[in-house]
């Protein structure tokens, strides 16, 4: 993603820096076709560069921050990975004790060709967020601020990854669910019915809590139906468990969303039980 990235600040016509102490030859092969400009060391790269992109594995975002603050950088620092709203303000508030101004980032999207765009949420003071467009005004890149506070942008992305990446494993499961039993092709007919994702329906959501009391039961059956296959039967017990939250909504079907949605934080129910919660 990163190297993709850069090659659409490249496409605008500006010069991206790459230090490849460290990195192995497929990053070299994407950094090259990137059209990037290798800088055999961190603090020659930081010290020519005005605004620095972190994309690189989640679990390495916290050491690409610390080396880029360990060298004082003192431009716009972006951090752009799928972390959590905690671990990004962390981040952020140490590279900005070191100087730099820190941007809140998020991609969503598959990496940007010039025919296929992604979407890179940001967070940040206004000044820094319209550099960052910059970079990507001629590109596939569509910069857009959250126009929420830091952190606003990873927590679009951890609301985002979240649903994506656990809606595709629970149709893996449901795959192979029915390939166990042989009806692949009846579950597909039964997929092709509802086109639209429940994710872009949240007025839905009030009538999922209305049927919750009956759902539960159903996913725990669900869960012995994988189990019985050997499959992973985690994600329907916690879905089970999930719609438990709205145990005492049954059949009430007018709640605002809002409610619905509040009534999933910890603690929630019992704060309403004891009437200090709507
Ligand atoms: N791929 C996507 O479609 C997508 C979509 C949205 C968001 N993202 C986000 O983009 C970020 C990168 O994902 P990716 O899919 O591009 O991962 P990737 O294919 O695994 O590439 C990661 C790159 O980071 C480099 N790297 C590893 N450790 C590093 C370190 N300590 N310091 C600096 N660079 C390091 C790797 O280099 P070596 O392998 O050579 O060590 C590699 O070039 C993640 O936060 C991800 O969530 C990705």
């Amino acid at each position: 993603m990163g190297a993709a990235i850069a090659a659409q600040a490249v496409r605008n016509g500006v010069d991206v820096a790459w230090c490849p102490t460290g990195r192995g030859p497929a990053s070299r092969a994407r950094a090259i076709s990137a059209g990037l400009t290798p800088v055999a060391g961190l603090a020659d790269l930081l010290d020519s560069s005005s605004v620095v992109l972190s994309i690189c594995p989640p679990a390495a975002a916290e050491n690409v921050a610390s080396s880029v603050a360990e060298h004082g950088f003192a431009g716009i620092y972006v951090e752009a990975n799928a972390i959590s709203v905690r671990r990004c303000q962390m981040i952020m508030e140490q590279v900005a004790s070191s100087g730099a101004r820190a941007v809140d980032g998020a991609i969503i999207g598959p990496p940007p060709r010039d025919d296929l765009s992604t979407t890179l949420y940001v967070a940040g003071a206004d000044g820094d967020m319209a550099e960052v467009t910059d970079i990507f005004r001629e590109s596939s890149v569509r910069v857009v601020p959250t126009g929420g506070d830091q952190g606003s942008a990873s927590a679009l992305k951890m609301a985002y990854a979240g649903y994506q990446k656990a809606t595709r494993t629970l149709a893996a499961l449901a795959h192979a669910l029915a390939a166990g039993h042989g009806v692949t092709a009846h579950l597909l007919v039964e997929a092709a019915r509802g086109s639209r994702s429940p994710l872009a329906e949240p007025e839905y959501l009030p009538s999922v809590a209305a049927r919750a009391w009956r759902w539960g039961p159903e996913l725990y059956e669900v869960a012995d139906t994988l189990a019985a296959l050997g499959l992973p039967s985690e994600l329907a017990r916690a879905t089970a468990t999930t719609l438990g939250r709205w145990e005492d909504r049954r059949d009430v079907w007018d709640l605002p969303l809002e409610t619905v949605l509040g009534d999933l934080a910890d603690g929630h129910r019992d704060r309403r039980r004891s009437g200090t919660a709507g």
